[in-house]
């Protein structure tokens, strides 16, 4: 018997109605070639829509080459880097699911090695592979740590290039087939590297106070909204707190959030930390079970817009709650998915939220639901023996 699951019921935003609460988080994978999307991504990204989630987001795509994280990155700053990713997001949406992208540019965590060579700043072993570092740029001419690449101060031109090619990249996101856009403004990149104290240490109307420091990613996001269609949402993820001393803070991140609200923004996709330390989001609160959600609910509540809970969300009834109290509307989850790209056709197992195997691509719900019997059957026999 099916039971009654708030976290599988649909949620309309705008004109998109997306299936579920539950989100594939980006995930960047380190492995495009000059931002140009491949089988892996289609691979990657299509078995998350086979498996059931209401959003499948790609990774953090650059909008421009050199506001990439490591030369592995996706991007989107091309009409050939559009057409790319287009077939991937057809194929989301043929699973039933909602295709999303994140629009990103790191700053100064640009330029870096991947994950499995170094984490770290590039050094001869990169330079060995052909692949150059590049001059990255900041807010202030401040590196993320010793020892790493020192940016260069951005100009308000090139401030303004950005924003241009923010709003380029949505453009072509849409032309894409995406429904669903979200400015990366977490995990100390560009935006959140202007927000923070910690790094921008502008004297111009791009630094100063908060509402200085929030001029950058406003500008970014009125361009994005005038690009991105009407009737598509628009997310903005942000690290709600820098979890570092003198840091950004969640009041902050609250005052942000009704800015956001009032040039067109529909979700706040509530992460954290990230403004010191490694390319990947590093340094930050301490993680435990759902250690973000808080952020999430707060936002939600005192700034009065939907949002998206991410971290370490970790079972279907961890999910359901979220949804269920009202701590979030979207509930994301990134390596759960890589342990497991059916999990939220699992949660919906998990929930009875799916008795008949509905929800599964038909190809396989038709097999599984009669194994299910078959299984169901056995362990009777077995249990009467
Ligand atoms: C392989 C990998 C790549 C990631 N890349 C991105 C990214 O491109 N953009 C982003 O905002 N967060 C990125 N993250 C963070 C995730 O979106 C997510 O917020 C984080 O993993 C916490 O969720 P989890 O505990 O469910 O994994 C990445 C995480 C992983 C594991």
């Amino acid at each position: 018997m099916s039971s009654r699951s708030n976290l599988f019921a649909p949620l309309q935003i705008r004109d998109v109605t997306i299936p579920n609460r539950l989100v594939i988080s980006p995930m960047c994978q380190y492995s495009a070639g000059d931002g140009l999307a491949n089988d892996w991504h289609m691979v990657h990204l299509g078995k998350f829509a086979q498996g059931g989630a209401g959003i499948v987001f790609s990774e953090a795509a650059a909008v421009q080459r050199r506001g990439r994280i490591t030369h592995g990155d996706l991007g989107i700053w091309s009409d050939a880097h559009a057409q790319a990713l287009a077939g991937i997001a057809g194929f989301i949406r043929s699973m039933g699911s909602v295709s999303a992208i994140q629009l990103a540019h790191a700053g100064r965590k640009a330029g870096m090695q991947r994950p499995w060579h170094g984490n770290g700043p590039p050094d001869s072993t990169d330079r060995a592979r052909g692949e150059e570092p590049w001059q990255v740029m900041a807010p202030s001419a401040e590196p993320v740590g010793e020892g790493w690449m020192i940016p260069v101060e951005m100009s308000v031109a090139d401030i303004a290039q950005v924003v241009d090619d923010f709003a380029a990249a949505a453009r072509r996101s849409d032309h894409a087939g995406f429904d669903i856009a979200e400015v990366h403004a977490a995990h100390g990149y560009l935006a959140a590297s202007f927000l923070s104290p910690i790094s921008n240490h502008r004297t111009d109307g791009y630094g100063g106070d908060r509402s200085g420091r929030s001029r950058m990613l406003l500008e970014t996001v009125e361009a994005v909204r005038a690009a991105w269609p009407e009737g598509k949402p628009l997310f903005v993820r942000v690290s709600a707190v820098d979890g570092a001393p003198q840091g950004w803070s969640l009041e902050d991140t609250v005052a942000l959030a009704k800015d956001l609200k009032g040039l067109g923004v529909d979700v706040i996709d509530c992460s954290s930390g990230g403004i010191l330390g490694a390319a990947t989001a590093a340094k930050g609160p301490p993680p435990q079970p759902g250690f973000q959600v808080t952020y999430a609910h707060a936002v939600k509540q005192r700034a009065g817009l939907m949002t998206q809970a991410v971290g370490l969300v970790l079972t279907a009834q961890q999910a359901e709650a979220i949804v269920t109290d009202g701590e979030a509307d979207l509930v994301a989850i990134g390596r759960e998915a890589l342990m497991d790209p059916n999990w939220p056709l699992h949660a919906a197992l998990a929930l009875s939220a799916d008795p008949e195997w509905d929800q599964w691509p038909e190809q396989y719900g038709w097999w599984l639901s009669r194994r299910a019997k078959v299984l169901e059957t056995l362990a009777n026999e077995l249990g009467d023996s």
